[in-house]
């Protein structure tokens, strides 16, 4: 059992935005979904890189496209990864694998007549890298880039006779209606297929930016031409013909309402001239606003999603657009309504559950559970939860999966105050019961976070480990965990609050519509010259009563001890080190601003303290994930933060 999807590769003339997130999130729900449903899933994401947008923004920045291109990759990749969007391949449409298949798809198509020369005159959007007819216009502006004027062209190009597949394109619409889900999106297309269609040009003139047409190396082909052909080359399609026979065709690919015409009709256009199976199912999800408007960059109002997961961590965000935001419709973001959203779902409800189970199964049963009793109505919520959540899931109704296993947690919270363990625990007669109502009180969290964990799976994995669940996560199936199993003694491990109720203020979010982060490389420059070992500290005064900062603030700043494995200067950089440290239960690479005062050898062995939870930076293309920490006087080299009695790696410092 395979399966495969694809995420829309992103233009990277920006970095990742809320709307953005929203997509890789809700696919990665869905890959996650299949793997826990026993699949072997491929997931493939990756960056549009051959865009007119693109172009400019590198030479704005005075960099070369490549080159800019390679650092938009960092800041992606970091994104994702902080959202931990599971992705097992991230494709670049300037990489070698990727124009092979372009350069093939072309040529294939040429060769049979589908690509003809011609001259385009007409309008062209560069934010939508489209064609558009006057009729796709509003006032002479493109109704999605209102600020831009659309460029006039009149240009030779290629193109491809798209007009010759709308009879088969029709076809397959009414032959197979899962080809393009939710149904509104369907209907659209399907009108747009009655009107008919015109051929379009697949080739760009005059331009430096892009892959030349194998059979006219003056033109490059048109960006959106060669984007959709990056799922076929990440499975080896023109270089690895074994491995796209086993891969190909995809079995879904989740993009955006605005683009689902490329996918449904152009894309498939593209496959079937080419002789190629078509994909088996196109999802086009809804549009994510903040605070009610579009999400845009000239208006102030793109949220980054990494502010969003420095709130409360990248789960409760994938929480609230998931099961906030009916799958296939389009949903809001609001910091008030997220906050709310967090403490009724996760500080009140979830949160405050494992909690409560953990802390009576310390008093009264010193945190072993002992299999007993069949778990009564709450075991049959939790059944009827499950099949709930398989019917949605498999339909991608995330919302509604997501508010099937909450309702097993509403189930036991009522299961909780029906049953009054803590009146049972004072007679000794009742004992047996007792251990009826924890165990089951620990099911039930057990079979909700199996099917909370393509949602929230580091959180899940957290009560997964409290609530005494022995297999690795990685191994557990839908079909037997995610069941009422009553199998097994289960250890219940106490720890911190999961989700500390939030309360806003002064602490909370940031609530200006425009709160971004900065670039994280200028990030990490800033930051390394604001350290202390870099810079001269001011002398130490008491900080003003409004500038000190709570025992909270402070504690968000994660300081662990890590052991320094091995360690080797940056090439080209006088400050910097690249160490890879050991940090107990994972090791890491950081960057540290001190090769003026420690010579390589000196490092490795040597324990240091490095901040565990900032976000991850690219310095000198090397990811640095985590801060050393060193002090240093007026003008002095840095010296190491250490310590004077002997510690272990992965301790917090505070
Ligand atoms: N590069 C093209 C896609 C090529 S796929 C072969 C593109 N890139 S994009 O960066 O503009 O958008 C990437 C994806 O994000 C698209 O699926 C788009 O629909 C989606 N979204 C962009 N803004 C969004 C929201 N505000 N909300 C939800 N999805 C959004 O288009």
């Amino acid at each position: 059992m395979r399966f495969f999807l694809t995420t829309a590769i992103d233009y990277v003339n920006s970095r990742p935005h809320l709307g953005t997130a929203y997509e890789k999130i809700t696919a990665d729900v869905i890959a996650r979904y299949k793997r826990l449903s026993g699949f072997e899933t491929h997931f493939l994401m990756g960056n549009d890189e051959h865009s007119q947008n693109v172009y400019k923004r590198a030479i704005e920045r005075g960099l070369d496209p490549r080159a800019y291109c390679d650092q938009m990759e960092q800041e992606f990749r970091a994104s994702w990864t902080q959202l931990d969007v599971s992705f097992d391949d991230f494709i670049r449409t300037t990489e070698s694998r990727h124009t092979a298949a372009v350069r093939k798809l072309a040529q294939t198509c040429f060769d049979k007549g589908d690509i003809y020369a011609g001259t385009y005159e007409g309008w062209y959007c560069v934010s939508c890298e489209a064609f558009k007819q006057e009729k796709d216009l509003a006032g002479g502006k493109c109704p999605l880039h209102p600020t831009l004027t659309p460029e006039w062209i009149r240009e030779k190009n290629y193109f491809f006779r798209l007009s010759k597949y709308r009879d088969a394109l029709l076809r397959h619409f009414i032959d197979t209606p899962s080809f393009l889900q939710p149904d509104g999106r369907r209907n659209e297309m399907l009108r747009l297929l009655e009107a008919g269609l015109e051929d379009i040009s697949v080739s760009r003139a005059g331009q430096l930016w892009g892959i030349p047409l194998p059979f006219a190396p003056d033109n490059v082909v048109y960006v959106w031409f060669d984007a959709l052909i990056n799922y076929a080359a990440a499975v080896g399609y023109g270089t690895d013909e074994a491995r796209f026979s086993t891969w190909w065709p995809a079995d879904l690919h989740v993009v955006g309402k605005d683009i689902t015409r490329f996918h449904t009709v152009v894309w498939p256009a593209m496959l079937m001239s080419a002789g190629l199976p078509l994909p088996k199912q196109v999802y086009g999800h809804g549009w994510v606003n903040f605070g009610g408007q579009r999400m845009s960059k000239s208006l102030g109002t793109s949220l980054d999603p990494s502010d969003v997961a420095a709130r409360f961590g990248p789960d409760p965000l994938r929480l609230y657009l998931v099961k906030e935001i009916s799958y296939g419709g389009d949903g809001d973001f609001t910091w008030e309504r997220y906050e709310e959203r967090y403490n009724v779902d996760l500080a009140n409800n979830l949160g405050n559950l494992v909690s409560r189970l953990s802390a009576m199964a310390e008093k009264y049963r010193q945190s072993r559970l002992v299999p007993a009793g069949t778990g009564g109505r709450l075991a049959q919520v939790a059944e009827a939860s499950l099949a709930r959540y398989r019917s949605a899931m498999d339909v991608f109704a995330l919302h509604d999966g997501a508010a099937a296993a909450f309702q097993i947690v509403d189930a036991a919270n009522e299961f909780i105050a029906e049953n009054a363990p803590w009146a049972l625990a004072k007679n000794p007669a009742q004992a047996a019961q007792l251990d009826a109502v924890l165990f089951s009180v620990a099911e039930a969290i057990r079979v909700a976070a199996v099917l909370l964990l393509p949602v929230m799976p580091g959180s899940c994995a957290e009560i997964l480990r409290r609530v005494g669940e022995t297999t690795a996560v990685g191994d557990l199936r839908l079909d037997r965990d995610g069941r009422w199993r009553g199998d097994g003694v289960r250890t219940i491990v106490k720890g911190a609050a999961l989700w500390p109720r939030a309360e806003g203020g002064p602490n909370g979010p940031p609530l200006r519509p425009d709160a971004r982060s900065v670039n994280v490389e200028a990030d990490l420059q800033v930051r390394l010259k604001e350290t202390p070992v870099e810079e001269t500290p001011a002398a130490p005064a008491a900080a003003a009563p409004d500038a000190r900062i709570s025992i909270d603030d402070f504690m968000k700043v994660e300081l662990r001890t890590a052991r320094v494995l091995e360690a080797e200067a940056v090439p080209k950089s006088r400050k910097l080190v690249k160490l890879k440290v050991d940090l107990g239960t994972e090791q890491r690479t950081v960057l540290a601003g001190i090769a003026e005062a420690y010579q390589p050898d000196q490092l490795v062995g040597r324990t240091v303290v490095i901040v565990f939870n900032l976000k991850p930076a690219t310095l000198m293309g090397i990811e640095s994930n985590g801060m050393v920490l060193a002090a240093s006087a007026e003008g002095g080299k840095p010296t190491l933060v250490a310590f004077a009695e002997p510690v272990e790696p992965g301790w917090r410092v505070r």
